[in-house]
């Protein structure tokens, strides 16, 4: 695909600031910081960090616009099918609407439904909670084993880690991957008698999460007694026909639709887990603080719209700075599973190399993402951060109250945030010790949050979730498919028959040592 004129523009732009020094940038522009600092649903986001001045700045927003951002953002909005190659809408924003919206999904009205899920869900939580819905044993449950994996798990372990109390009434445990030590941990300790184990799954159809479950059922019949776990189980997903199969019973399915990614799932039933541990009105916080931002995205101006000005940041250092790679590093041992939890919505999203129109994409798309907790990332990679050969922008976020643990932490933590994106972009001359130079310039965003609340976690994700789609559009990739994770999925069906002693296809000879030494 050949570049449009609003690419060559960045790109130029981009090459000029990246002869300027970022910090230079504030003294030829006295209202640098004012203009990139953006404000919405509780998050405070400055960009004035980043390698971008004015022109450039102006340029990305132009590209947006050409790129038609803003008929793109309405199209999703309406819940027309913006993933083309399923011929699905992406509708996640219907899942967190206030009671009362009027959101469709191509064509047909939606919001009632999920109005009827969400009372569902709050009813089971009110019993589950409240001891009314027990175990088998008439014990009630004080331990949720939530079941899924990807979309269906690392969102609900996220908001679970980020909101959790110290010492929770319910406890949640998780297990996602195919990995018996993962089934062990979740399950060692707890007793079955008061365990509610939650399947979450999309499709109903994904190896880990039905293998799980199987383990899941036996682990409690092995105490219950066979047939006498129905009441253990709970079930989330797109196809509750296949749930029932499994052996769920209909009044304990919850219901999604396929026009919600599993990346983008954690509002709708996929959150069940974590409402219940975390009680009600959390989850409704959650959602609130999603449409807070929903509706800000909707209806900013551009050059004061924060998920696209994040998008455009990260565009900048990716397109026009050729920079592959990005860290994440929350401030808040709470919120150290968000770079997890991006590498999916990201890189699951935007790791496509094919055009709408299915043709090769004119530019790179999403970068790799990776990190950490602050500070405990400072003393691990940051030594790459200030002195390895590549530039890395980092996203910090932060929360400037916090509510928990010695008072004389806060600002030690915060202290270290700010000081750190700080060097990134000023570094420290030093001609003399070469291995002591610091050459600064590495940009930075960050984001602040006032204090960690379900509304601004809530807020914080769909940030993340609809910078992600202006990416996408930017790029024009299909951001909703995830053809790539098929190949590998069909290829370990053949691999499971062979490690289980069946005949295989001819293999690569690296493949077919690897067989040959683990089959059993
Ligand atoms: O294999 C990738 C994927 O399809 C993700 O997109 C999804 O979140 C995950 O698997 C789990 O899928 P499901 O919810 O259907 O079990």
């Amino acid at each position: 695909m050949t570049e449009t004129p609003a690419w060559t523009a960045l790109k130029a732009a981009a090459k000029a600031d990246g002869a300027r020094r970022i910090r230079a940038l504030f003294d030829a522009e006295p209202d640098r910081l004012e203009g990139l600092t953006f404000e919405a649903a509780g998050l405070t986001l400055d960009l004035s960090k980043q390698p971008w001045s004015r022109e450039g700045a102006t340029a990305a927003v132009e590209l947006a616009v050409a790129a038609g951002v803003e008929a793109a953002r309405e199209r999703l909005f309406n819940g027309e099918i913006v993933n083309l190659t399923e011929g699905r809408p992406a509708m996640h924003m219907a899942l967190r609407a206030a009671a009362g919206a009027d959101f469709k999904a191509a064509g047909k009205a939606v919001s009632e439904e999920v109005e009827d899920v969400r009372d569902a869900m709050q009813d089971f939580v009110a019993a589950v909670r409240s001891g009314m819905a027990g175990g088998a044993t008439g014990r009630p449950f004080k331990s949720v084993l939530h079941i899924g994996i990807g979309g269906s798990d690392l969102g609900p372990r996220l908001i679970w880690e980020a909101l959790r109390p110290l010492v929770p009434e319910i406890q949640l445990r998780f297990a996602a991957n195919i990995d018996g030590a993962e089934f062990a941990a979740a399950t060692a300790g707890l007793d079955p008698e008061e365990t509610l184990v939650v399947v979450v799954s999309k499709t109903f159809t994904t190896q880990e999460t039905l293998a799980n479950a199987r383990a899941a059922k036996a682990w409690l019949e092995a105490k219950l007694g066979a047939g006498k776990a129905d009441s253990h189980l709970a079930a989330v997903s797109a196809n509750p026909a296949e749930a029932g199969r499994f052996g769920i019973a209909e009044d304990r399915v919850f219901a999604f639709r396929d026009w919600v990614g599993g990346r983008y799932s954690v509002w709708s039933a996929v959150g069940l887990s974590c409402a219940i541990g975390l009680g009600w009105p959390a989850f409704e916080g959650l959602l609130a603080g999603a449409a807070a931002m929903d509706e800000h995205f909707e209806t900013a101006p551009l050059d004061a719209n924060m998920p696209l000005m994040l998008a455009l940041a990260h565009v900048f250092n990716r397109n026009g700075l050729e920079r592959p790679l990005r860290a994440v590093v929350p401030y808040a041992r709470r919120l150290a599973l968000f770079p997890a939890y991006l590498q999916q919505l990201e890189m699951e999203s935007n790791g496509k190399r094919v055009t709408q129109g299915g043709l090769p994409v004119s530019q790179a798309t999403a970068a790799s993402v990776f990190g950490d907790a602050g500070t405990n990332g400072q003393h691990a990679f940051f030594q790459l951060l200030h002195q390895g050969t590549d530039i890395i922008p980092v996203d910090f976020i932060a929360l400037a109250e916090d509510h928990e643990g010695p008072k004389s932490h806060r600002n030690m933590l915060l202290a270290n945030a700010i000081a750190q994106a700080e060097a990134l972009m000023i570094g420290q001359e030093n001609l003399n010790e070469p291995h002591r130079h610091f050459p600064g310039d590495r940009p930075s965003s960050f984001i602040l949050l006032e204090r960690l609340t379900p509304e601004t976690l809530g807020a914080l994700i769909a940030l993340y979730e609809h910078k992600t789609f202006v990416e996408g559009v930017l790029w024009d990739i299909d951001s909703f498919d995830q053809w790539g994770v098929e190949l590998g999925k069909v290829l370990a069906g053949r691999v499971l028959r062979e490690l289980d002693g069946g005949d295989g296809p001819d293999h690569d000879p690296s493949t077919a040592a690897l067989i040959a030494r683990l089959a059993r």
